[in-house]
Formats: structure tokens, C-alpha cells, sequence
């Protein structure tokens, strides 16, 4: 056999690079992903808008010399099996290359380190004409006329990439800077979800002078939302970490609360997994399959944390915007969803009792907080149906009361009951259900007999029922009673 040399042609091989699959916020959090790899904690983003509208990522991070930088615009710069760096959020070698030339025909990129400014362009026309992979070299002159270069004077090290000619956007518009200032719009959401515990900790991102607040999909410092018990997978002796959190419920998320979970049409949607490679969030809002989108999971939410060392087993791709899960990991992944759909639907379903924090009411259970955090629930003993039996009952038998009141409260059914809640099969009682009505409407009247007998006030008696549980909790009782002879 002989071998022969088959090399790719330039034009064509970026061209088809151009359509991996890019939107322009994906493309744009590519290149985020590489200031953050190069330790910046301030990005830069400005869209100049124009006639030939043009955009600037720019950071502070640590710069790239002039071979460095020359190699870094090498398509498959690094080989992707290669081990990284902890906190490399990069895999392919391809990135800058392709997610900026996904949106435009010219990539300019000029670094600064060791106090010297380099700068090279992929310019996909010339590449065209010279039928090669051709960059091209910026003499220092032709560096200082680019715009915003002076974003270089107050920083030590630091890179700056130019995106020109956005062609295919043009192609899908008339409008090209209002395209993309709505895309630019769609990509600030998408910055301050994917980096957002970045955000609120190592690096500050900037689309033309206006920070981006982090948006924080488990809303964490809310206190409602729950955190649940946190688990560690092993695979590989790489640690996977899953910390599953419940919501609160929606009419406890102020405003800003709910957009940040993707508002109350979206929040069903946005139920699942959260995957976080390396702390940056790659695919969110999904069970894998391994469950069904329910309404009543709608608050559950997990974190899964999965280190760069693991890519081989997620099917990382290009784009960083998908996974697949190896079914080891989803087998063990599992056990967290029944736990925190539970959660979900509990919380969910809570809110359907009326918790009447009306100092008028007596309420028959009382929740009693302890000191280590707990709740226990005993019995009112102070409700107008026990004050009726402690008229009658002589002192053994008030004891014997009590003990059997305590035993209720110690076999209270706490398991089976929260189960049976979480799957909201526990019978509500309803306002409107006529026959409930007319039974303890019976029920008061027998106990106004009683009163008549021990001789107790009817009146006083009357009025202290309607403001103990179950009813107070009907108003149609209230109004029945108003009218009746006592
Ligand atoms: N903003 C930057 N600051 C410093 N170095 C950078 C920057 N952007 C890219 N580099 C260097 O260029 C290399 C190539 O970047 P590129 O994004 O093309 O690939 P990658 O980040 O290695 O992998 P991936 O294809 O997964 O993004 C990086 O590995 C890094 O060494
Ligand atoms: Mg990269």
C-alpha cells in the first residue's frame, strides 16, 4: 500500500464547523467559557451596533502571547482527550474558532502578555481566495485602530476577540441590529443562568457597562426552598455530587423570584436536572427519561455536579449544550428523584389547607416547635368540645381523657400520612360539600342539647364552636346559626 496524504479543504471544513449548531448565546457563552478557563474575573461583552454592526468579548484573564495565541487559533488546538486543568471549562481545542465563526465571516483576536499586544484574524474570505488555512497577522498599527482596543490600557494581560460580518444573521433579517440586540437580550438570560454561581462569586460579566445578576435556579437564598439530603456518586474515583432542592411553593416567590425560575407558565418545564460541569451549567429542566414531567414535580429541582474528568462517560459535546447519562450514573440518580418528587408534591399540595392564622380560631391540632427544629403536634385541650366533658367528667375520668388524647397523639400515622399527602390522596374537606354541612350542623346542635343538660350557656357555648375547628372553617355554618333560636 502507499500513503497518501488527504488534507481537508479550509473553506469547506469551516464552513461545516460554521453549522455545528451554534445559537448565538451558545456561541457567546463558548467564548465566556474560555475567559473564565484564563482566570478572568471581568468579561467584557459590547455589541456595536452599525451599519456593519460588530461585537467584542473581552476579559482580563491571562492573556496569550504571540505564539500562544497564534496556536490557540489552530483548529483542534488540544487534543480533546487530553487531561485538563480542574477548572478548565474547554475540551476540543475548537471553541473560539467555531462558536465565533458559527456567527460571523471574521474572527480578530488580539491578546496582551508581558506587557506586549499580539493579534491575529480568521477571515473566512480570505480564506476563500487563498484556498488555505491562512491567518492573518496585525502589525501594532493595525491593533490600535481596532474599536475599544484601549479596553487593554488597564489591564496587565488580558483578550480581546472582534466578531465581523455577521452574515447569517443578516440572511434572516431586515433588521440587523434590532436582531441582534434581541439576541443580545436572550444572551444575557442565558449568561446569568449558565454562569450564575460564578456570578455570584468569581467573575463579573458586563453586556455594554451593564452587569449581569446571576439567576440562581434553585433560588437558595430564599428560606422556603428546601434542601434536601446531599449524595456523592463514585464513578472512576471521580465524585459526583447530587443536591436535590423543592421550590417553595409560587405564592411565596416575589416577582423577581419567579422570572428567575423561569416564570409560572415554564416553572413545570424547568423541573429535573440540573447539570453543572465544573460549576457551569450545561443542561438543565430534564429527568432524562428516567421520569415523567409531572405538575405536582414542579418544584423539584437537582443539582448534579459532575467534574471535567468525567466527559468521556457524559458525551460532552462541541457546544457544551448537551449530555448523555451513561446508565450507571442514571440508575443511581434515581433514587434522588423519588425523593424529591415527593418533596415537590408535598409542598405543593400543603398549600391546599387553609392554615387560618386567626388568633379567634382554636385550632384542634396545635404544631409545636421544638428546640432542635422539629415540630411536634398535640391535641388543643383547650377547645369548647373537651371544656364540655370537664364539666362532667369527675377527675379519673378527666385523666383517663387525657390519656387517651395523649395516645392519639403519640400514634399519630406521620409516615403514611405525609405519603398519602405528597400524592394528594388525602380526602380535603370542601366548603361546598352540602352533606359535611348538614353533618356537623347536626353535630352542634346535639352539643347545644348536651349544654341544655349540664346546664352550660348555650349562647357562650355556640359562639366557641363556631370558632373551633372543623367549623369555623364554614362559613354557610356561621350563617345558619345566626338565625337559630337558642
Ligand atoms: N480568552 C482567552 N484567554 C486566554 N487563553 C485563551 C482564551 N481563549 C482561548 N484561549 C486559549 O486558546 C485555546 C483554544 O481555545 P478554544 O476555545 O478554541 O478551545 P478549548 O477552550 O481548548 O476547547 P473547547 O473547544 O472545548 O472550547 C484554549 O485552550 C486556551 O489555551
Ligand atoms: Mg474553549
Amino acid at each position: 500500500m502507499i500513503e497518501k496524504q488527504s488534507l481537508p479543504s479550509a473553506p469547506i471544513l469551516i464552513e461545516a464547523i460554521r453549522s455545528l449548531g451554534y445559537s448565538f448565546k451558545t456561541a457567546i457563552a463558548d467564548l465566556v467559557d474560555n475567559s473564565i478557563s484564563a482566570r478572568a474575573n471581568r468579561v467584557d461583552i459590547i455589541l456595536i451596533p452599525n451599519e456593519y454592526p460588530r461585537l467584542i468579548v473581552f476579559d482580563n484573564g491571562i492573556g496569550m502571547n504571540k505564539k500562544e495565541l497564534e496556536e490557540a487559533l489552530r483548529y483542534g488546538t488540544k487534543n480533546p482527550l487530553e487531561k485538563r486543568n480542574d477548572s478548565d471549562l474547554g475540551r476540543f481545542g475548537l471553541g473560539m474558532k467555531s462558536a465565533s465563526m458559527s456567527q460571523c465571516r471574521k474572527l480578530i483576536v488580539i491578546s496582551k502578555k508581558d506587557g506586549k499586544l499580539s493579534g491575529f484574524s480568521w477571515d473566512l474570505d480570505y480564506v476563500i481566495t487563498r484556498q488555505g488555512w491562512y491567518l492573518l497577522e496585525y502589525r501594532e498599527d493595525e491593533i490600535k485602530k481596532l474599536p475599544n482596543i484601549n479596553l487593554f490600557d488597564n489591564v496587565e494581560t488580558g483578550t480581546y476577540l472582534l466578531l465581523e460580518n455577521f452574515d447569517r444573521v443578516s440572511l434572516s433579517t431586515s433588521n440587523l441590529n434590532n436582531t441582534l440586540t434581541n439576541y443580545m437580550n436572550e444572551t444575557i438570560d442565558h449568561l446569568a443562568l449558565v454562569y450564575h454561581r460564578y456570578l455570584n462569586d468569581t467573575v463579573e460579566i458586563y453586556v455594554n457597562n451593564n452587569k449581569i445578576e446571576p439567576r440562581d435556579p434553585f433560588l437558595v437564598s430564599n428560606k422556603s426552598t428546601m434542601a434536601l439530603r446531599e449524595q456523592n456518586i463514585i464513578i472512576n474515583n471521580e465524585s459526583i455530587r447530587v443536591k436535590p432542592y423543592i421550590l417553595p411553593y409560587i405564592n411565596k416567590l416575589t416577582q423577581e423570584e419567579l422570572k428567575k425560575v423561569g416564570g409560572k407558565e415554564d416553572l413545570r418545564n424547568n423541573q429535573g436536572f440540573y447539570i453543572y460541569r465544573n460549576k457551569r451549567l450545561i443542561i438543565w429542566g430534564t429527568w432524562f427519561r428516567l421520569t415523567r414531567k409531572e405538575e405536582l414535580g414542579k418544584l423539584a429541582r437537582i443539582m448534579v455536579d459532575i467534574p471535567n474528568s468525567l466527559d468521556y462517560m457524559w458525551n460532552i459535546d462541541i457546544k457544551k449544550s448537551t449530555v448523555n447519562l451513561p446508565d450507571m450514573i442514571k440508575k443511581k440518580l434515581y433514587a434522588s428523584i423519588d425523593e424529591s418528587i415527593l418533596q415537590s408534591k408535598a409542598v405543593h399540595n400543603y398549600r391546599g389547607r387553609k392554615i387560618v392564622k386567626d388568633k379567634d380560631v382554636n385550632y384542634i391540632w396545635e404544631r409545636i416547635e421544638l428546640r432542635d427544629g422539629c415540630y411536634e403536634y398535640k391535641i388543643n385541650r383547650n377547645i369548647q368540645q373537651i371544656k364540655m366533658l370537664e364539666e362532667t367528667l369527675d377527675s379519673n375520668q378527666l385523666k383517663a381523657l387525657d390519656r387517651v388524647l395523649s395516645i392519639i397523639e403519640e400514634r399519630f400515622p406521620t409516615n403514611s400520612l405525609y405519603l398519602d399527602a405528597s400524592q394528594g390522596k388525602v380526602n380535603v374537606e370542601k366548603d361546598d360539600d352540602n352533606e359535611l354541612i348538614e353533618k356537623l350542623c347536626y353535630e352542634i346542635k346535639e352539643n347545644l342539647k348536651y349544654c341544655s343538660i349540664i346546664g352550660m350557656d348555650k349562647k357562650y357555648v355556640l359562639e366557641a364552636l363556631l370558632k373551633t375547628e372543623p367549623y369555623c372553617n364554614f362559613e354557610n355554618l356561621k350563617e345558619m346559626f345566626k338565625e337559630e333560636e337558642i
